[in-house]
């Protein structure tokens, strides 16, 4: 069942392709990235995640070295364009729900309007938890959750240390959380 829901989204990334990814949606992605990156910045010295990245947006931005994450092959495919030539930046496919790395791995994990998307959000949201070290910047469309639901499933996931941001305007709720 999940499997098949994951194909499902990955058949409509890749349908949508990414030009069409980014000319609908880079400006309403970077308001979102705006929000976050004022207040968890990745120095140099840091690794960061960027789990469901998309065409790359968020991660050509991270000024420390970087992982985007993806299931769409024409998603990624835009993703390598857009982050060659870029040092430290490097791409895989893989699941939300099943990350390829050790625990621990990341001093900073991002994960912007992706934990919809996925079968299973408690499972993607534990597996951030876990390679991640320091600090996580979430959000997740509010079509999709209510504030209330949306912090309850951090908190299944035993992140208490959550901080919620004044989103309006935005269609995401933007979390900011201590790991
Ligand atoms: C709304 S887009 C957001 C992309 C990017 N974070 C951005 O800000 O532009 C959702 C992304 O999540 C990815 N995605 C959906 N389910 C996923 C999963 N289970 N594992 C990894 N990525 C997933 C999609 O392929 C898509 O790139």
């Amino acid at each position: 069942m999940g499997e098949a829901r994951k194909r499902g989204v990955a058949v409509k990334y890749d349908a949508l392709g990414g030009r069409i990814y980014d000319l609908r949606y880079t400006e309403e992605q970077g308001a979102k990235y705006e929000a976050l990156l004022e207040r968890i910045t990745p120095g140099t010295e840091d690794i960061a995640l960027d789990i469901g990245c998309g065409t790359g947006l968020l991660t050509e931005q991270l000024e420390s070295q970087a992982v985007g994450l993806d299931i769409s092959a024409s998603l990624l495919s835009t993703a390598r364009s857009r982050l060659r030539g870029r040092a430290r930046s490097y791409l895989i496919m893989g699941d939300a729900r099943v990350l390829p790395f050790r625990d621990s791995s990341f001093d900073v994990v991002f994960s912007v309007t992706v934990i919809q998307n996925t079968p299973d959000p408690l499972s993607s949201i534990e597996e951030m938890k876990r390679v991640g070290r320091a600090r996580a910047g979430v959000t997740a469309l509010k079509k999709a959750f209510t504030r209330e639901s949306f912090e309850a499933l951090l908190r299944e996931a035993r992140l208490t240390s959550i901080k919620v941001l004044d989103s309006s305007g935005l269609n995401d709720w933007v979390v900011l959380i201590d790991l």
